[in-house]
Protein backbone atom coordinates (compact mmCIF):
# COMPACT_ATOMS: atom_id res chain seq x y z
CA UNK A 1 0.00 0.00 0.00
CA UNK A 2 1.36 3.04 -1.05
CA UNK A 3 1.83 6.39 1.28
CA UNK A 4 0.18 8.73 -1.58
CA UNK A 5 -2.70 8.17 -3.91
CA UNK A 6 -0.68 9.09 -7.40
CA UNK A 7 -2.10 6.58 -9.41
CA UNK A 8 -4.83 3.61 -9.20
CA UNK A 9 -1.98 1.36 -10.22
CA UNK A 10 -0.17 1.83 -7.19
CA UNK A 11 -3.10 0.06 -5.41
CA UNK A 12 -4.25 -3.29 -4.92
CA UNK A 13 -7.50 -4.76 -6.26
CA UNK A 14 -8.93 -5.03 -2.41
CA UNK A 15 -7.81 -1.83 -1.54
CA UNK A 16 -9.52 -0.17 -4.43
CA UNK A 17 -12.96 -1.93 -3.86
CA UNK A 18 -13.23 -1.39 0.06
CA UNK A 19 -12.47 2.40 -1.09
CA UNK A 20 -15.63 2.57 -3.58
CA UNK A 21 -17.20 0.92 -1.15
CA UNK A 22 -16.68 3.07 1.97
CA UNK A 23 -17.44 6.01 -0.51
CA UNK A 24 -21.00 4.52 -1.54
CA UNK A 25 -21.56 4.70 1.84
CA UNK A 26 -20.21 8.07 2.23
CA UNK A 27 -22.69 9.10 -0.03
CA UNK A 28 -25.67 7.20 1.70
CA UNK A 29 -24.83 8.80 5.01
CA UNK A 30 -24.28 12.17 3.12
CA UNK A 31 -27.59 11.87 1.66
CA UNK A 32 -29.28 11.52 4.92
CA UNK A 33 -27.08 14.55 6.18
CA UNK A 34 -24.45 13.01 8.39
CA UNK A 35 -21.07 14.17 8.35
CA UNK A 36 -18.95 11.81 10.11
CA UNK A 37 -16.22 13.57 11.39
CA UNK A 38 -13.26 10.96 10.77
CA UNK A 39 -10.74 13.76 10.11
CA UNK A 40 -11.49 15.98 12.82
CA UNK A 41 -8.68 18.77 13.14
CA UNK A 42 -6.67 17.51 9.97
CA UNK A 43 -5.68 19.87 7.14
CA UNK A 44 -5.12 19.57 3.65
CA UNK A 45 -3.43 21.42 0.99
CA UNK A 46 -5.03 21.67 -2.36
CA UNK A 47 -2.15 23.11 -4.91
CA UNK A 48 -3.81 23.69 -8.12
CA UNK A 49 -1.36 24.86 -11.59
CA UNK A 50 -4.64 24.55 -13.67
CA UNK A 51 -8.06 25.48 -13.22
CA UNK A 52 -10.76 23.96 -11.42
CA UNK A 53 -14.22 23.45 -10.26
CA UNK A 54 -14.55 19.51 -9.31
CA UNK A 55 -11.40 18.82 -7.93
CA UNK A 56 -10.88 22.29 -6.04
CA UNK A 57 -15.13 21.98 -4.42
CA UNK A 58 -15.04 18.59 -3.84
CA UNK A 59 -11.62 18.72 -1.69
CA UNK A 60 -12.59 21.51 -0.23
CA UNK A 61 -15.55 20.60 0.74
CA UNK A 62 -15.15 17.14 1.51
CA UNK A 63 -12.27 17.80 4.14
CA UNK A 64 -14.41 20.28 5.78
CA UNK A 65 -17.23 17.38 5.82
CA UNK A 66 -14.67 15.39 7.59
CA UNK A 67 -14.36 17.24 10.35
CA UNK A 68 -10.94 18.95 8.74
CA UNK A 69 -9.82 22.18 7.17
CA UNK A 70 -8.71 22.98 3.51
CA UNK A 71 -5.86 25.40 2.05
CA UNK A 72 -5.91 26.32 -1.25
CA UNK A 73 -2.31 26.97 -2.94
CA UNK A 74 -1.97 28.67 -6.11
CA UNK A 75 0.89 29.04 -8.02
CA UNK A 76 1.53 32.45 -8.02
CA UNK A 77 1.71 32.59 -4.21
CA UNK A 78 4.04 29.75 -3.93
CA UNK A 79 6.23 29.77 -6.97
CA UNK A 80 7.54 25.90 -6.67
CA UNK A 81 10.50 26.22 -8.68
CA UNK A 82 10.74 29.28 -8.95
CA UNK A 83 10.48 30.97 -5.01
CA UNK A 84 11.89 27.69 -3.88
CA UNK A 85 12.49 23.89 -4.84
CA UNK A 86 9.77 21.61 -4.92
CA UNK A 87 11.68 19.46 -2.19
CA UNK A 88 11.90 22.51 -0.36
CA UNK A 89 7.89 23.16 -0.44
CA UNK A 90 7.16 19.40 0.18
CA UNK A 91 9.17 19.28 2.96
CA UNK A 92 7.72 22.26 4.71
CA UNK A 93 4.02 21.81 4.15
CA UNK A 94 4.71 18.30 5.93
CA UNK A 95 5.68 20.06 9.06
CA UNK A 96 2.00 21.94 8.80
CA UNK A 97 -0.52 20.09 6.98
CA UNK A 98 -1.39 16.60 6.93
CA UNK A 99 -1.63 15.53 3.50
CA UNK A 100 -1.50 17.61 0.02
CA UNK A 101 -3.65 17.16 -2.92
CA UNK A 102 -1.61 18.65 -6.39
CA UNK A 103 -2.88 19.36 -9.87
CA UNK A 104 -0.12 19.77 -11.99
CA UNK A 105 1.06 19.60 -15.74
CA UNK A 106 3.97 17.73 -15.51
CA UNK A 107 3.34 14.32 -13.56
CA UNK A 108 6.60 13.82 -12.30
CA UNK A 109 6.64 17.20 -10.42
CA UNK A 110 3.58 15.26 -8.07
CA UNK A 111 5.96 12.09 -7.89
CA UNK A 112 8.70 14.45 -6.80
CA UNK A 113 6.54 16.28 -3.71
CA UNK A 114 5.24 13.21 -2.76
CA UNK A 115 9.11 11.96 -2.65
CA UNK A 116 10.03 14.72 -0.94
CA UNK A 117 6.98 15.25 1.90
CA UNK A 118 6.47 12.80 4.39
CA UNK A 119 2.84 13.50 4.36
CA UNK A 120 0.46 12.11 1.69
CA UNK A 121 0.34 13.58 -1.60
CA UNK A 122 -2.86 12.67 -3.61
CA UNK A 123 -2.68 13.36 -7.65
CA UNK A 124 -5.57 16.04 -8.35
CA UNK A 125 -4.72 15.62 -12.08
CA UNK A 126 -1.59 15.27 -14.16
CA UNK A 127 -1.23 15.94 -18.06
CA UNK A 128 -0.95 11.75 -17.72
CA UNK A 129 -3.46 10.68 -15.34
CA UNK A 130 -6.41 11.63 -12.91
CA UNK A 131 -6.83 8.85 -10.47
CA UNK A 132 -9.37 10.87 -8.47
CA UNK A 133 -11.87 10.56 -11.25
CA UNK A 134 -11.21 7.05 -12.14
CA UNK A 135 -12.00 6.03 -8.61
CA UNK A 136 -15.23 8.37 -8.88
CA UNK A 137 -16.27 6.56 -12.07
CA UNK A 138 -15.74 3.18 -10.44
CA UNK A 139 -18.33 4.22 -7.49
CA UNK A 140 -20.79 5.67 -10.17
CA UNK A 141 -20.53 2.48 -12.33
CA UNK A 142 -21.19 0.50 -9.52
CA UNK A 143 -24.32 2.42 -8.54
CA UNK A 144 -25.83 1.10 -11.91
CA UNK A 145 -24.66 -2.63 -11.83
CA UNK A 146 -21.93 -5.04 -10.75
CA UNK A 147 -18.43 -3.26 -12.65
CA UNK A 148 -16.83 -6.67 -12.94
CA UNK A 149 -20.21 -7.78 -15.37
CA UNK A 150 -19.97 -4.27 -17.02
CA UNK A 151 -18.43 -3.42 -20.61
CA UNK A 152 -17.16 0.29 -20.33
CA UNK A 153 -16.37 1.84 -24.18
CA UNK A 154 -13.89 5.09 -23.73
CA UNK A 155 -14.19 7.14 -27.14
CA UNK A 156 -12.32 10.42 -27.82
CA UNK A 157 -8.89 11.52 -27.14
CA UNK A 158 -6.17 9.26 -25.58
CA UNK A 159 -5.26 11.18 -22.12
CA UNK A 160 -5.03 11.45 -18.61
CA UNK A 161 -8.95 10.35 -17.91
CA UNK A 162 -8.66 7.41 -20.02
CA UNK A 163 -5.43 6.64 -19.14
CA UNK A 164 -6.67 6.11 -15.60
CA UNK A 165 -9.53 4.03 -16.64
CA UNK A 166 -7.23 1.68 -18.03
CA UNK A 167 -5.22 1.25 -14.87
CA UNK A 168 -8.75 1.12 -13.06
CA UNK A 169 -9.57 -1.31 -15.47
CA UNK A 170 -6.37 -3.37 -15.55
CA UNK A 171 -6.23 -3.45 -11.70
CA UNK A 172 -9.97 -4.58 -10.92
CA UNK A 173 -10.19 -7.29 -14.26
CA UNK A 174 -12.60 -4.99 -15.71
CA UNK A 175 -13.77 -4.96 -19.65
CA UNK A 176 -12.43 -2.13 -21.15
CA UNK A 177 -12.72 -0.74 -25.65
CA UNK A 178 -10.96 2.46 -26.21
CA UNK A 179 -11.32 4.07 -29.39
CA UNK A 180 -9.02 6.87 -30.51
CA UNK A 181 -7.65 8.23 -33.39
CA UNK A 182 -3.97 6.45 -34.35
CA UNK A 183 -2.19 9.61 -33.59
CA UNK A 184 -3.91 10.36 -30.27
CA UNK A 185 -3.62 6.82 -28.46
CA UNK A 186 -3.23 6.45 -24.42
CA UNK A 187 -0.08 6.45 -23.17
CA UNK A 188 2.71 3.68 -24.18
CA UNK A 189 3.62 3.89 -20.67
CA UNK A 190 0.19 3.33 -18.73
CA UNK A 191 -0.20 0.58 -21.78
CA UNK A 192 2.84 -1.38 -20.65
CA UNK A 193 1.87 -1.07 -17.09
CA UNK A 194 -1.76 -2.15 -18.25
CA UNK A 195 -0.67 -4.87 -19.95
CA UNK A 196 1.33 -6.72 -16.59
CA UNK A 197 -1.52 -5.83 -14.52
CA UNK A 198 -4.08 -7.39 -16.88
CA UNK A 199 -1.87 -10.65 -16.90
CA UNK A 200 -2.81 -10.82 -13.32
CA UNK A 201 -6.29 -9.65 -12.89
CA UNK A 202 -8.03 -10.85 -16.02
CA UNK A 203 -8.98 -7.70 -17.23
CA UNK A 204 -9.55 -6.94 -20.87
CA UNK A 205 -8.81 -4.07 -22.90
CA UNK A 206 -9.69 -3.41 -26.65
CA UNK A 207 -7.71 -0.68 -28.37
CA UNK A 208 -8.74 0.37 -31.63
CA UNK A 209 -9.97 3.50 -33.90
CA UNK A 210 -13.35 2.88 -34.95
CA UNK A 211 -15.95 4.28 -32.51
CA UNK A 212 -18.44 1.87 -33.94
CA UNK A 213 -16.77 -1.13 -32.80
CA UNK A 214 -15.85 0.00 -29.61
CA UNK A 215 -19.88 0.77 -28.31
CA UNK A 216 -21.30 -1.71 -29.48
CA UNK A 217 -22.93 -3.88 -27.07
CA UNK A 218 -21.42 -1.91 -24.12
CA UNK A 219 -23.13 -0.45 -21.08
CA UNK A 220 -21.46 2.59 -20.86
CA UNK A 221 -19.71 5.01 -23.05
CA UNK A 222 -17.31 7.72 -21.81
CA UNK A 223 -15.87 10.37 -23.43
CA UNK A 224 -13.81 13.75 -22.40
CA UNK A 225 -12.48 17.16 -23.82
CA UNK A 226 -10.64 16.95 -27.18
CA UNK A 227 -8.66 19.35 -26.01
CA UNK A 228 -7.57 18.66 -22.48
CA UNK A 229 -5.81 21.57 -20.52
CA UNK A 230 -2.71 22.80 -21.42
CA UNK A 231 -3.10 21.93 -25.46
CA UNK A 232 -5.78 25.25 -25.92
CA UNK A 233 -3.02 26.04 -28.97
CA UNK A 234 -4.15 22.97 -30.55
CA UNK A 235 -8.31 23.71 -30.60
CA UNK A 236 -8.92 24.05 -34.22
CA UNK A 237 -6.61 21.17 -35.50
CA UNK A 238 -8.00 18.43 -32.65
CA UNK A 239 -12.01 19.75 -33.87
CA UNK A 240 -10.91 18.23 -37.13
CA UNK A 241 -9.05 15.31 -35.65
CA UNK A 242 -11.53 13.99 -33.53
CA UNK A 243 -14.54 14.82 -35.81
CA UNK A 244 -15.38 11.20 -35.85
CA UNK A 245 -15.33 10.62 -32.81
CA UNK A 246 -18.03 12.48 -31.41
CA UNK A 247 -20.82 10.67 -28.84
CA UNK A 248 -23.95 11.07 -30.40
CA UNK A 249 -27.62 9.50 -31.19
CA UNK A 250 -26.35 7.93 -33.98
CA UNK A 251 -23.35 6.51 -32.35
CA UNK A 252 -25.81 5.12 -29.11
CA UNK A 253 -27.78 3.89 -32.08
CA UNK A 254 -25.19 0.80 -31.53
CA UNK A 255 -25.83 0.15 -27.85
CA UNK A 256 -28.50 -1.50 -26.39
CA UNK A 257 -29.07 1.58 -23.48
CA UNK A 258 -25.82 2.45 -22.65
CA UNK A 259 -25.30 5.17 -20.15
CA UNK A 260 -23.75 8.11 -21.42
CA UNK A 261 -20.52 9.06 -19.02
CA UNK A 262 -18.03 12.06 -18.84
CA UNK A 263 -15.98 13.89 -16.35
CA UNK A 264 -16.66 17.49 -17.02
CA UNK A 265 -15.75 19.99 -18.00
CA UNK A 266 -17.88 19.29 -21.45
CA UNK A 267 -18.17 21.11 -24.83
CA UNK A 268 -21.50 20.28 -26.09
CA UNK A 269 -21.05 19.81 -30.09
CA UNK A 270 -18.23 18.73 -29.96
CA UNK A 271 -16.92 15.72 -28.12
CA UNK A 272 -20.40 14.73 -27.03
CA UNK A 273 -23.88 16.44 -28.33
CA UNK A 274 -26.15 18.38 -25.86
CA UNK A 275 -28.97 15.93 -26.22
CA UNK A 276 -27.03 13.39 -25.00
CA UNK A 277 -25.33 15.06 -22.63
CA UNK A 278 -28.42 16.35 -21.12
CA UNK A 279 -30.38 13.58 -22.26
CA UNK A 280 -31.86 10.46 -19.97
CA UNK A 281 -28.90 7.74 -20.32
CA UNK A 282 -26.64 10.75 -19.17
CA UNK A 283 -25.17 9.85 -15.64
CA UNK A 284 -22.36 12.71 -16.02
CA UNK A 285 -23.83 14.55 -12.22
CA UNK A 286 -23.71 11.59 -10.95
CA UNK A 287 -20.04 11.15 -11.68
CA UNK A 288 -19.55 14.61 -10.36
CA UNK A 289 -21.37 14.02 -7.16
CA UNK A 290 -19.33 10.95 -6.56
CA UNK A 291 -16.04 12.89 -7.05
CA UNK A 292 -17.14 13.90 -3.61
CA UNK A 293 -17.47 10.43 -1.77
CA UNK A 294 -14.74 8.56 -3.66
CA UNK A 295 -12.58 11.47 -2.35
CA UNK A 296 -13.17 11.19 1.47
CA UNK A 297 -13.20 8.06 1.27
CA UNK A 298 -9.19 7.91 -0.30
CA UNK A 299 -8.89 11.03 2.09
CA UNK A 300 -10.00 8.42 5.09
CA UNK A 301 -7.54 5.92 3.88
CA UNK A 302 -4.18 7.97 3.75
CA UNK A 303 -4.84 9.74 7.02
CA UNK A 304 -6.91 7.29 9.05
CA UNK A 305 -3.59 5.22 9.59
N1 LIG B 1 -13.47 16.42 -13.74
C1 LIG B 1 -12.67 17.32 -13.14
O1 LIG B 1 -11.58 17.01 -12.64
O2 LIG B 1 -13.17 18.59 -13.10
P1 LIG B 1 -12.38 19.92 -12.68
O3 LIG B 1 -11.33 20.16 -13.74
O4 LIG B 1 -13.43 20.99 -12.66
O5 LIG B 1 -11.75 19.69 -11.35
N1 LIG C 1 -8.64 15.69 -19.91
C1 LIG C 1 -9.12 16.87 -19.23
C2 LIG C 1 -9.78 16.49 -17.95
C3 LIG C 1 -10.38 17.62 -17.19
C4 LIG C 1 -10.96 17.21 -15.88
C5 LIG C 1 -7.97 17.83 -19.00
O1 LIG C 1 -6.88 17.37 -18.63
O2 LIG C 1 -8.17 19.02 -19.19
Amino acid sequence: MSKDFLSVADWSADDLWSMADRAASLRRAHREGKRPRTLEGRTLAMYFEKPSLRTHVTFEAGIAHLGGHGILLKPEQIGIGTRETPADVARALSRWVDCLVARTFSHELVEQLARDASIPVINGLTDLLHPCQAMADLVTIAEVMKPTDATIAYVGDGNNVVNSLILLTAVLGLRLNVATPETHRPSIRVLERARSLAEASGAEIDLGADPIDAVKGVDFVYTDTWTSMGQEDETVIRREIFRAYQVNEDLLAHTANARVMHCLPAHRGEEVTAAVLDGPRSIVFDQAENRLHAQNAILERLLMR
